[in-house]
């Protein structure tokens, strides 16, 4: 059954409709579609359009659809329907006959559609938060476990000042937050009612747009008809707010991959999540990492296509518009998952706690420390940069590291040196002599934990 039929003599040519039909993503609407429908006709019994027993059998008609459908009793054939949205009303009509008809009264698929996909991503907004807040909660347990497990930290990729694994990883917690502040803003974005906007001008007949958005729990209603049926601001913010998520998840995914490869040799994957070489025997690699990174790629990609499908589109509603649904259905599909991988990547690596001891006593590593020290005698700071930087000069040259120097030696470079110097190149200690707010200090790294804590609370398992 086509939802138009007067004005034409003859159906969609095959290959026309091959090419136009959305049935096999946005069958994902589905739930979201027979809920408003209901809505729909709850408010067109309410304004008379609807007797009692015209609702009962609407409503009755669609669950039992929703019923055979979630069975698997019913499934529309791919190459017969448009979409989801015309699949279920021209199976209504099978169901219940003529009464189906009343259903689409002073509605327009522009605003099912659009309604549909805003119940959509509220749904999902709700669910990729809590993804990430499980993702907090994994890093921030790993983190209460390692505030003393040091590493050098790294600018330019150039060892730079020791830090702890468990600062490190709090730096994802705050990406994260930041992340789930925007779903949180995608979320208000995408709660607004479009339905009784039709196809972009309102309707002639008394439509009660409150009594939809309230029975479909939207905040407020659309307040434009045109910009109602027009309007893809929500999606590009949800894509947007996806790329930048995997935007993260790739530094992550990034940092993982080195931190496992022989030359860091600081964490060790399970096997679990690594793979083996087809060719050679010793190999485990890091691929679920190296595809967290790779899958980056598509969801920037869906970024951009949207904010092209839009650019320069006309008012109101334009067929253009279908191509909205997959890149946010697969950018919210991939950024979901990668979270959870992200959690499984964490959950089943171990950590070489003592991996940086002995090659860090002692290195160039402190050199700030070390001018910091000399600050701290009442030396210039520039000064103190340039006093520590020959002294890394002189032990590159006669292969020495910081702490095997005598006093003497150090004398020659300034007169300030005494023996509590020593005391700087010792690792052990090094964090402990950070004070700053936001440094890697275990105790601050300890209050940041207790706070993320509370944030993060019990934040319930994700299942993929
Ligand atoms: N499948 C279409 C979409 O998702 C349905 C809208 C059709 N509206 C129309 N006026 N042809 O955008």
């Amino acid at each position: 059954m086509k939802l138009w039929g007067g004005r034409f003599t003859s159906g969609l040519n095959d290959t026309a409709l091959k090419y136009s039909s959305s049935i096999e993503f946005d069958s994902l609407l589905f739930d979201e579609d027979i809920a408003g429908s209901i809505a729909h006709a709850s408010m067109l019994k309410k304004i008379g359009i609807l007797k009692e027993s015209e609702y009962k059998q609407i409503v009755d008609g669609l669950d039992t659809i929703s019923y055979e459908y979630s069975e698997g009793k019913w499934k529309p054939g791919k190459n017969e329907f448009e979409d989801i949205h015309s699949a279920i009303e021209s199976k209504l009509t099978s169901c219940i006959g003529d009464t189906a008809g009343k259903l689409h009264t002073g509605r327009s698929r522009n605003d099912q559609v659009i309604t549909d996909v805003r119940l959509w991503a509220k749904k999902h907004s709700l669910l990729i938060m809590q993804a990430i807040r499980q993702t907090q909660s994994v890093l921030v347990a790993l983190a209460a476990d390692t505030t003393e497990v040091i590493m050098p930290g790294y600018t330019h990729m150039q060892q730079a000042q020791p830090v702890s694994f468990a600062f490190h990883l709090l730096a994802y917690v705050e990406m994260l937050e930041r992340d789930y502040k925007r779903f949180a803003f995608v979320f208000g974005e995408s709660d607004q009612s479009p339905l009784g906007s039709g196809a972009l001008a309102g309707s002639t007949i008394p439509l009660d747009r409150y009594h939809t958005a309230e029975t479909l729990g939207f905040a407020s209603i659309a307040k434009n008809a045109l910009d109602a049926v027009s309007d893809r601001d929500f999606i590009i913010d949800f894509v947007h707010s996806c790329s930048v998520g995997m935007l993260h998840l790739s530094r992550f995914a990034e940092e993982i991959i080195i931190w496992s490869s022989q030359e860091w040799n600081f964490i060790k994957l399970g096997d679990a999540v690594s793979t083996g070489s087809s060719l050679m025997p010793q190999k485990k690699n890091p691929d679920l990492a190296e595809l967290l990174r790779g899958k980056t790629a598509r969801v920037l990609g869906q970024d951009m296509a949207l904010k092209t499908l839009i650019k320069g589109l006309p008012l109101s509603y334009n067929r253009d518009l279908q191509e909205d649904k997959e890149p946010l259905f697969n950018s919210a599909q991939t950024y979901y998952d990668s979270l959870c991988v992200v959690q499984l990547i964490l959950q089943n690596c171990s950590l070489q706690p003592d991996r940086f001891s002995k090659e860090l006593e002692g290195s160039f590593i402190f050199s700030t420390d070390l001018a910091d020290w000399l600050v701290l005698q009442d030396v210039p700071f520039r000064k103190a940069h340039h006093i520590v930087g020959e002294i890394v000069r002189y032990c590159e040259k006669n292969n020495k590291k910081m702490n095997q120097l005598t006093l003497t030696e150090l004398h020659t470079f300034d007169p300030h040196f005494n023996e509590s110097v020593f005391a700087i190149f010792n690792l052990a200690a090094s964090l402990k002599r950070k004070i700053t707010v936001g440094s890697p200090n275990p105790d601050l790294v300890k209050k940041e934990i207790a706070g993320w804590n509370k944030i993060i609370g019990d934040a319930p398992a994700t299942k993929s």
